[in-house]
């Protein structure tokens, strides 16, 4: 493949001849779960199709995604850092990566590289399908960078009572506030900020939250965003903690278990983002086959 500043990692289409070929890209990629995933997807659905790595150089994103599709890649995951690159990327974008101000999910058809964000419904899907109530829930969502934005529009969609967008700094939580302020009016979602320091303060937050979702990647250093101070004000036993990092068991998994409360990690939330890119690019008719659930508990075992 014409990639010169890429780790091609198994996922030249060349070389796969009749074989629809897939992959995602990211830096680093080689740790990711998402060719599994999608494997175990094929075989459910019985899909001939491959899906392999791409690890473009951090500044070659966009030539590495066209030489791909180029070379007659048929879609493309896309992780970290890249998803404002993939956003930009794309010719035509679907209302909800838009909205997400990302793009996680790329297909070519007809000559023209179309981008969506599958990672808000994935998150909800998991989050329903552990037995969640969203629906007039009290909903907490800790960070306002790109992984919280992406994740709003679909949970505004579910009509809790209410969203809080907390941050360390109050100046992008109070954009993303402005940003969704429509249609949270419009599915009559109380939606404010916070600071993190705020969520200390019982005036501040007189009440425990339903949902606590930390969108930071806090955990991935081993760290928390919430003090202990606050963990007291906004987790009590009834409470749902959900952290999107997965594969360990993060810092504030273990305030809020400590709390009483019951927590999940973000593994669900990507097997359920795979499933939605998986029939973007090979049908929703293959809805009813598909078994992400399967998926996860073959990852977790
Ligand atoms: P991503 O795309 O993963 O969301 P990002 O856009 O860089 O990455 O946003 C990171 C988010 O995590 C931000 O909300 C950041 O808070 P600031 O805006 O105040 O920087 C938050 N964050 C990262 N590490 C954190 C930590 N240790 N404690 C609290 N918040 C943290």
């Amino acid at each position: 493949m014409n990639s010169a500043k890429s780790s091609d990692l198994h996922t030249d289409p060349s070389l796969f001849p009749g074989v629809e070929v897939y992959a995602v890209a990211g830096n680093p990629i080689s740790h990711s779960k998402s060719p599994l995933i999608h494997q175990r997807f094929a075989e459910q659905t019985s899909q001939r199709m491959h899906y392999g790595r791409l690890q473009p150089d951090l500044d070659s994103f966009a030539q590495s995604a066209k030489a791909f599709f180029a070379a007659g890649g048929r879609g493309m995951s896309v992780t970290v850092p890249f998803k404002l690159d993939a956003q930009n990327l794309a010719d035509v974008l679907t209302p909800r990566a838009q909205l997400a101000g990302a793009v996680n999910t790329l297909w070519m058809t007809e000559g023209k590289i179309f981008g969506d964000n599958t990672d808000g419904a994935g998150l909800v899907r998991d989050l329903l399908a552990q037995g969640i109530a969203l629906h007039r829930a009290r909903i907490l969502l800790i960070g306002a960078g790109g992984a919280a934005r992406g994740v709003i529009g679909p949970l505004l969609e579910q009509t809790p009572k209410s969203l809080v967008i907390a941050n360390r700094s109050s100046v992008k939580a109070d954009e993303l506030v402005r940003l969704f302020a429509d249609l949270a009016g419009s599915k009559e979602v109380a939606l404010e900020s916070r600071t993190l320091l705020e969520l200390e303060d019982p005036i501040k937050t007189p009440r425990p939250f339903d949902v606590v979702i930390n969108a930071t990647a806090a955990g991935l250093s081993d760290e928390s965003p919430l003090s202990t101070k606050a963990t007291i004000n906004i987790f009590v036993p009834s409470s749902f903690a959900y952290d999107m990092v997965y594969g360990k068991s993060t810092v504030f998994m273990q305030q809020a278990l400590q709390r009483g409360a019951r927590v999940s990690d973000g593994l669900g939330m990507l097997v359920e983002q795979a499933a939605d890119a998986f029939l973007l690019w090979r049908g929703t008719q293959l809805s009813t086959i598909i078994n992400p659930r399967a998926v996860l508990s073959e990852l977790r075992s």
